[in-house]
């Protein structure tokens, strides 16, 4: 694995390899790599000749200045984990490499970056759009892998890349969870062991909640999953059952094929998501 922390050395290595006809896998990461950026690498691994990941905190997608300043930042472990799952390229600009001035780009990211995420975090997905948007201009790969547990923020990509014009295959993986079902997430590491030991029953709530669902409406599903998961001691900031596609919420299971239902909590102070499949 080679390390890369210029644009114009990982452009060289890309052109490298196409002219070699070689396709090109892309893993965007913030780092402090677990089991789910693993599963990624891996299907890239599977699925492309050269993979690249990129290992880079992004700090225009950050709204707030205390979870940029906290996020972990774990670039040797990052190094050996990637090395180990056989990642052909890691990229790890610096900011200054990134954004040598600031980036003003506003995306029409739409309705899909309107709700959820977008509502509680004015600006995160402009700052997503920005991010990807470089790395997709950077390393034009034939795939690009990202996780379904940040469900609204695939949607946001599609939209970005189909605006930007990026024939890219973009790729969603499942949510890899602990054995007791809590989506893996770089956040988990700040849990104390009490948030620990409470989180696990936003998943079993969401889980609950496929059964109760046969027979309850939106709403009350809706109703069911806030008391639950706050019953447990955490705070849930939304729980929204959206249109898969669009993200937009249904008042009605009749109204769509493809329910999610997409989950906010405060978990001991850290902020975590959830999401689950109603079809
Ligand atoms: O999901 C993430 O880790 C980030 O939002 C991404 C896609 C790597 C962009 O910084």
């Amino acid at each position: 694995m080679e390390i890369i922390r210029t644009i114009e050395l990982l452009r060289k290595r890309v052109a490298d390899a196409k002219a070699a006809n070689k396709t090109i896998g892309l893993v965007p990461t913030m780092g402090a790599l677990h089991d789910g950026h693993l599963s990624l690498i891996d299907r890239a691994r599977k699925e492309c000749d050269i993979v690249v990941v990129s290992d880079f905190v992004n700090p225009t997608q950050f709204n707030n200045p205390d979870d940029l300043k906290t996020y972990p930042r774990t670039e040797a472990a990052d190094c050996s984990k990637m090395e180990a799952a056989g990642v052909d390229y890691a990229f790890i600009p610096s900011v200054e490499e990134i954004y040598p001035e600031p980036d003003t780009r506003v995306f029409d990211l739409g309705p899909v970056a309107e709700v959820m995420e977008g509502a509680m975090r004015p600006g995160h997905f402009n700052g997503v759009a920005q991010i990807v948007s470089k790395l997709f201009a950077i390393v034009t790969p034939d795939k690009a892998y990202f996780g379904e547990k940040d469900f609204q923020q695939i949607a946001v990509i599609r939209r970005m890349a189909e605006l930007e014009g990026f024939d890219i295959d973009i790729v969603d993986c499942p949510i890899k969870r602990e054995a007791d079902g809590l989506a893996l997430s770089s956040r988990n590491v700040r849990l104390s062991p009490e948030a620990r030991a409470i989180a696990p029953e936003i998943n079993r709530a969401l889980r609950a909640s496929l059964d109760f669902a046969r027979d309850h409406s939106v709403a009350e599903t809706r109703d069911f999953v806030v008391g639950t998961i706050n019953s447990k001691g955490m705070e849930t900031e939304y729980y929204e059952i959206v249109d898969a596609r669009t993200m937009q919420p249904v008042a009605d299971w009749a109204d769509t094929p493809c329910a999610v239902g997409c989950v906010t909590v405060y978990c001991g102070g850290v902020r975590l998501i959830d999401n689950i499949k109603y079809q």
